[in-house]
C-alpha cells in the first residue's frame, strides 16, 4: 500500500516509518521539523520531505494515489501555560482539518490517527463501598497531608484505580488533551461525512531509544533518564505509587503497522499499551538498578493538574487489531536506561 506518514522524523514517526517499510509499504514521509521537537534549523532525514501539513497546496500532490494516511505529526506534552494553546490548536487541530479536507479531495478514505491516553482525563476509579465512581478532584489539603488518592464522591473513601476501556467518556484536562480530543472528533465526523475509516490509536506512556531529552514538554521517562545521565537521581513525586502503562516505541510502531491494514468502516479507537501497569517509583527504580545507581528519591511533592492513575485495558486492540505488546515494560525500561536520547 502507499502510505502518507506525517511526523515521520519524530521519535515515534521514525519507528513507524521503519515498521511500514519493513512490511513492504511505499511510504511518503513528511515532517514540519518543528524547532520544539527537533531544534532550530534541523533538516529532515534523507527519506523524509520538509512539509507543514497546514499548507494544503503542498499537501495535495503528495496525497495522489495514497491508500491510507498515518498521522503522527503533533505538538506534544502537557503544555507549559496558556500561551501554548494556539500552537496545539494550529499544529494538532487546524493541521488535521486541512489533512482531512485534502484526503477527501484526493479520494483517500483511510486514516490512522495518533491519539493519546490524555483524552480520558483522570482515568478509571472504584470505591470499595460504592463501586465504580467518578472521582472528586484531589484537594490541596489532602495533597499537602500526603493523601494522594482520589476520594469517593459519595462517602469520601479513598479510591482504587481501574483499567480504562475505549468507551470511557473523553474528558480532556489540559490544552494538549483538548487538542487530541478535538482531533479525534474531527476525524470521527469526517469518517461519517465521507464514509471513511479512522483508527485512532490512544498511546499510553511511550518510551524507547531516540526519545527526546528532558524538555518542559517531556514525559517522566525522558526526565528520569536525563537526570541519570547528568549524575542526578530521579525525583519521584507524590508517594511514587501512581500507576501508568509504559509502552515501548517499537510496540507503538507495530500497532500502527496493524492499523494501516485494518479492515473496518467508520471510527474506532484503541488503547495502545503494554497491559502491564507499573508505578512511577518502579519506573525510577528499574532505571536506577539497571545503571547501578543509588535508589530514586521520593519527594512527596506534587504537581497541579497531574493525573493520579491512568491504566489502560489492552483487550480491544488485541481482539480487533491483533495487537499485543511484545516488550514487557520492566525489561524495556532496563534497556532504556542505556539507550540513546535525541536532542
Ligand atoms: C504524559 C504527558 C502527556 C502525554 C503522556 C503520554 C505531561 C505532563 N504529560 O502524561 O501529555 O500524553 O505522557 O506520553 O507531559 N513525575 C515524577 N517526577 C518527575 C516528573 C513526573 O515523579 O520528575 C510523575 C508525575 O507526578 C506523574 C507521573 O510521573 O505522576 C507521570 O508524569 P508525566 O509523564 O509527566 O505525565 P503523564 O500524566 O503520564
Amino acid at each position: 500500500m502507499k502510505v502518507l506518514l506525517t511526523g515521520a522524523a519524530g521519535f515515534i514517526g521514525a519507528r513507524v516509518g521503519a515498521a511500514l517499510r519493513a512490511d513492504g509499504h511505499e511510504v511518503v514521509a513528511v515532517d514540519a521539523m518543528l524547532p520544539a521537537a527537533h531544534g532550530r534549523g534541523a533538516q529532515p532525514p534523507p527519506e523524509c520531505q520538509l512539509v507543514d501539513i497546514r499548507d494544503a497546496g503542498t499537501l495535495a500532490p503528495l496525497l495522489r494515489g495514497v491508500d491510507v494516511v498515518c498521522h503522527q505529526a503533533a505538538v506534544v506534552g502537557a503544555g507549559v501555560n496558556a500561551a501554548d494553546a494556539p500552537s496545539y490548536g494550529s499544529h494538532n487541530d487546524y493541521a488535521t482539518t486541512v489533512l482531512l479536507a485534502e484526503m477527501f479531495a484526493a479520494g483517500c478514505q483511510r486514516l490512522v490517527l495518533a491519539s493519546s491516553m490524555v483524552v480520558y482525563g483522570q482515568g478509571g476509579y472504584a470505591c470499595g463501598t460504592h463501586g465504580s465512581v467518578d472521582p472528586l478532584p484531589r484537594t490541596r489539603a489532602d495533597l499537602d497531608a500526603g493523601v494522594f488518592e482520589h476520594r469517593c464522591p459519595i462517602g469520601g473513601e479513598e479510591l482504587a484505580w481501574r483499567t480504562v476501556g475505549e468507551d470511557a467518556p473523553l474528558r480532556p484536562r489540559s490544552l494538549y488533551a483538548a487538542s487530541k480530543t478535538a482531533q479525534e472528533h474531527y476525524a470521527q465526523a469526517w469518517a461519517e461525512a465521507v464514509g471513511g475509516a479512522v483508527v485512532a490509536l490512544r498511546y499510553h506512556n511511550v518510551y524507547g531509544p531516540q526519545m527526546p531529552r528532558d524538555t518542559p514538554y517531556s514525559g517522566v521517562a525522558a526526565i528520569f533518564r536525563s537526570q541519570l545521565e547528568t549524575g542526578n537521581l530521579p525525583r519521584v513525586f507524590e508517594d511514587g505509587l501512581q500507576m501508568r502503562d509504559f509502552v515501548h516505541v517499537d510496540d507503538v510502531a507495530a500497532a500502527n503497522a496493524l492499523a494501516v491494514t485494518a479492515c473496518h468502516n467508520g471510527f474506532a479507537a484503541f488503547n495502545v499499551c503494554s497491559g502491564a501497569p507499573i508505578s512511577i517509583l518502579e519506573v525510577a527504580t528499574q532505571l536506577c538498578d539497571a545503571r547501578g545507581d543509588a535508589r530514586p528519591v521520593v519527594t512527596g511533592q506534587y504537581r497541579n493538574g497531574d493525573v493520579r492513575h491512568i491504566v489502560a485495558d489492552p483487550g480491544r486492540a488485541a481482539e480487533v487489531l491483533g495487537f499485543r505488546a511484545a516488550v514487557d515494560p520492566r525489561e524495556g525500561l532496563r534497556a532504556f536506561a542505556f539507550e540513546p536520547l535525541r536532542g
